[in-house]
């Protein structure tokens, strides 16, 4: 059976992009089909300037929110990134096989430590480091499919060369894994900023739609989106960036694709309502269960406790394996 992980990380609430672009897949087909692992990966929420609390917060929320959205872990495991020591393990010896010049070529990278620099704040030496604790992430499971939106394409290029490098240096110990994106949706965009991506944001966001929005809110949120000047519905990614998000996310929702969906609508008004509504639906039985979850944290607990356990019993193997292969001693 193929191996599937992914993660998500507890820097801000779940978004629609979130959904979308990785957690629907993880509940439907991924679940059911492969012996996959889902993962709150609570050490990449430290890269950047963070409240000790609110980490703790989001990552039990992000927990409750995964298994809201249809994680069942009898299927899968479920589990937080440092409750298992061997993803920071294996991290170091990564370190150890990537350079320098490759970290400072990942896109995030690049936009996160300018912001942060435009912020006047400084950069965490962790900003940089960061895919490589990905590429521990993914590698130390033997993964075969990593199943992502579009902005972590890269980061999972980089894991493969890794693996690859590792392979060829120390002798075969890693699967190289290959990501897997969403017919539609791969890539949601902020509604008010239609050429930026849908993100975690710390404000409001307008423009965003998080996962526990009240109805009237994402309703609110998606007739204000902006669209496009020309007056016809149209499917352009480039063109017409506002509409063509619009109709991907209701393609996402309600199924068919959105150069269909666009034939289908004569005003951006009926559009809007459409997928207003889509999406209300669509988040109405997660937003119900987590409801019903928030009452009872210690199943949650429980959950992350045995998932945790069972992580560290896959990952141990492979991690001492590579430990061996580079050059370390055995403590005997
Ligand atoms: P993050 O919020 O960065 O931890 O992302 C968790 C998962 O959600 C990753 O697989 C991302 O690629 C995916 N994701 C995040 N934002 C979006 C978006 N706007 N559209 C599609 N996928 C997204
Ligand atoms: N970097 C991913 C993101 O920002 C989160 C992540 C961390 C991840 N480790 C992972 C995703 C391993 C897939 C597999 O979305």
């Amino acid at each position: 059976m193929k191996r599937v992980f992914s993660g998500v990380k507890p820097t801000g609430h779940l978004t629609l992009g979130n959904y979308l672009g990785a957690m629907r897949r993880w509940s439907g087909v991924d679940q059911h089909e492969a012996d996959a692992l889902f993962c709150i990966v609570d050490l990449h929420a430290l890269t950047v300037d963070h409240d000790p609390g609110r980490v703790r917060r989001l990552s039990r929320q992000a927990a409750t929110l995964l298994l809201a959205a249809g994680l069942d872990p009898k299927l899968c495991t479920v589990f937080v990134q440092s409750h298992v020591d061997e993803h920071a393990r294996l991290s170091y010896l990564l370190e150890c096989v990537a350079t320098d010049g490759e970290m400072r070529r990942m896109i995030q990278y690049k936009e996160k430590a300018a912001a942060e620099r435009a912020r006047g704040g400084s950069v965490r030496l962790s900003l940089l480091t960061y895919p490589v604790l990905m590429a521990a992430d993914i590698l130390a499971y033997g993964t075969d499919e990593v199943p992502v939106g579009d902005d972590q394409t890269q980061h999972v290029e980089l894991t493969r060369d890794l693996a690859v490098r590792f392979n060829q240096r120390y002798g075969h110990t890693f699967v190289v894994p290959r990501a897997t994106r969403p017919e539609v949706a791969a890539r949601v965009m902020n509604l008010q900023e239609p050429t930026s991506k849908m993100g975690k944001s710390d404000d409001a966001g307008p423009g965003i739609v998080y996962l526990l929005d009240e109805p009237e809110v994402i309703r609110k949120k998606v007739m204000r989106a902006v669209t496009d000047s020309g007056r016809d519905v149209a499917y352009d990614r480039d063109g017409r960036p506002g509409v063509s998000n619009l109709l991907e996310i209701l393609a996402a929702c309600e199924g068919g694709n959105p150069e269909g969906l666009a034939g289908v609508y004569e005003s951006y008004g009926s559009l809007k309502k459409d997928t207003a509504e889509a999406v209300v639906e669509l988040l109405r039985p997660v937003q119900q269960r987590h409801k019903e979850l928030c009452a009872d944290p210690a199943y949650v607990e429980g959950v992350l406790r045995e998932g945790a356990e069972k992580a560290r019993e896959m990952a141990r193997p492979r991690v001492d394996t590579a430990y061996r292969a580079i050059g370390l001693l055995p403590a005997g």
